[in-house]
Order: structure tokens, then sequence, then C-alpha cells
């Protein structure tokens, strides 16, 4: 007995690194999964079906049930079509779990249209593409368990400097789980990010760089697999009480974000002001906001 049996995922992205963790992982708790990848390099370019061919071949040897599928994220059709196929073919779908992603990593002076746009139509595009068509299911559907996960990045969180595109896209997948969370929990689903730390092909560029050893191939704590438990359990009928989250997973730690531009601390509240006692007070205020974020921490007067 699996903790999934019988439900039915969709994983973007399944061909590799997190997204194939993810995959293998639903299916050895039972889910029903379609391994869905276009098989490209890490900036985008080519298409390759043998990633999502051979994790399905390793689910498929291990006992599992899973079919592969070779859709293009980023195509609004496309996307319709996947899942359309989905449902066709299992009779429902419980799980979106939206984990392709593409770099283009320029600082924002050097950075070509191209290379926004291929970034955001992948991560952004992409999530929404996926999302769009299986809430019109959902909602047409009522009655399920339904989950979405969707995948954001502490480089959107903190703003990665020389990842504008990418960091555009990752915050803004943020408000899209977000306003789904609050749009669909009617509905009957669960709307969550992740946001990931693992070693993969995606952040082997830091592994070689040595100021940062957490991301060596040799950290276990840094394996795809240790994203997978959080993921699972978000897939799980358990936690249809947790709604609308950012969480942190990877390196050996699962986390809570506090809600991303949702949360705000008011620091200046006389209402009314003359230009120069508004700037003494936003800035005295700020200050104190910014330098001494724990409010206990604050020199009182
Ligand atoms: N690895 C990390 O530490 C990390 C950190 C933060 C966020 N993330 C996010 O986690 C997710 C997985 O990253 P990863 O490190 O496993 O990357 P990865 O490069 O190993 O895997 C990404 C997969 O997405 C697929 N893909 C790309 N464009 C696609 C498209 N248009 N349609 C369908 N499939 C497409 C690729 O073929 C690839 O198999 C991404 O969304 C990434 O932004 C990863």
């Amino acid at each position: 007995m699996g903790r999934l049996d019988g439900r039915v995922a969709i994983v973007t992205g399944a061909g590799r690194g997190i997204g194939a963790a993810v995959a293998e992982g639903l299916a050895a708790e039972g889910a029903h999964v379609v391994a869905s990848d276009l098989g490209v390099s890490m900036d985008g370019s080519g298409a390759d079906e043998s990633p999502a061919r051979e994790v399905v071949d390793r689910i498929r040897a291990s006992g599992g049930t899973a079919r592969t599928d070779h859709t293009d994220v980023a195509s609004w059709a496309a996307a319709e079509k996947l899942i359309r196929s989905t449902v066709d073919e299992y009779g429902r779908l419980d799980v979106l779990v939206n984990v392709a992603g593409i770099l283009r990593d320029r600082m924002i002076f050097n950075m070509a249209e191209d290379d926004w746009d291929a970034v955001i139509d992948v991560h952004l595009k992409g999530t929404f593409n996926t999302t769009r068509h299986a809430a019109s299911y959902w909602r047409e559907n009522q009655g399920g368990d339904y989950r979405l996960i969707n995948f954001t990045s502490g480089a959107g969180i903190y703003g990665a400097p020389s990842q504008p595109n990418y960091a555009a896209a990752k915050l803004g997948i943020v408000g899209l789980t977000l306003s789904c969370a609050n749009a669909l929990r009617r509905y009957g689903v669960t709307s969550n990010c992740i946001a990931p730390v693992a070693t993969t092909r995606m952040t082997m560029g830091i592994a070689s760089s040595k100021a940062v050893n957490q991301y060596d191939p040799a950290n276990e704590r840094m394996s795809p697999a240790n994203v997978v438990p959080i993921v699972l359990y978000l897939a799980s009928t358990e936690s249809g009480w947790l709604n609308r989250r950012v969480i942190g997973a990877g390196n050996g730690r699962i986390s809570l974000f506090r809600e991303s531009g949702v949360e705000r601390e008011i620091v200046a509240s006389s209402g009314v002001w003359e230009t120069a006692s508004a700037f003494a007070e936003i800035e005295g205020a700020f200050r104190s906001a910014i330098e001494h974020p724990n409010p206990f921490d604050r020199p009182r007067g």
C-alpha cells in the first residue's frame, strides 16, 4: 500500500534532476505518473525524448505505473493536450507538479530580449499553461482532492543579481500560486510552491565555484531525492489543510517562507504629514525596521 495509491499525477520537467526524482517518488507511492519532459539543454535549445523515457523505464522496472510525454510547456495548445490526454487515459487528474525550467543567466545590462522571453515563456507562462487547463478540469469535476504544486526559487525571493529573467519568472510563479490558492480552494484544490535546493545540472555552475561547497555532488543532503518527501506529502490527500504556502526544501531541510509580498509592517502611522516631518518619520521608521528586523531589538523612543 502506497500513500498515493490510485492518484493520477502529471510532472513536467520529469526527465532530469528534481522532476525525475519527484516522478519516481510519486510512482513509488502508488501514483500513476505522466512523466512529461521536452528534453532540452539547459538554455532551452534542442529536444530529446530519451530523458523522460528513461525515467518511465526505471519506474516500470520497479513495478510502478507511468507513461512518457514530451509536451513543450511553453505552448498553450500542447499544455491543453497534455491535460486532456491524461484525463482521457486515466479518467482523472489529481496532482499537477510544474517543475520544468531553463536558465539564460545574464546581468540585466547585458540581457538580450530573447533571453528574457525564453525564460519567462518556460517558467511563468509554462506554469500558467498547464495550470490553466488543469484548473478548468478541476472546476468542472468538483468533489476531488486536487493538488497544484509549483516550483519557485530563492533566486526570485532574494533577487539573484545575474538572473533577472529567472528571478522575475520565479517570483511571478509565487503570485500565480497564491492567486490559484485563493481562487481554487472552493473547487477542492490546494496550491503551494516549493523553493528547492539540489545538485542538478542547473546548479553545476555553482558547484564548480569553490566558494560554495554546499553544491558539491558528494554532498548527499543536496540530492534531488531530499526535495521529494514534501512533494509526496503535498500530493497526498493528507495535506488538504495546507494551502497558499511557499515552502523551502532541500539540503536536508524543509522550511516555511513568510508569505512573500503579502506580509507588511507598518513603520509610519501618523497619518497626516508635512513633507519635512514625513521625510523624518519615514527615514527614522524605515531605518529602525530595516536595521532591527526583530521588533524586540528596536531602540525605544
Ligand atoms: N536545482 C536547484 O537547486 C533549484 C533551485 C531553485 C529552483 N529550482 C527549480 O526547480 C526546477 C527543476 O530544476 P532542476 O535543477 O531539476 O533542473 P534540470 O535542468 O535538471 O531539469 C529541468 C527539466 O525541465 C525540462 N524542460 C525545460 N524546458 C522545458 C519545456 N519548455 N517543456 C518541458 N520540459 C522542459 C528539461 O528538459 C529538464 O529535464 C526548475 O523549475 C528550477 O527552476 C531548482
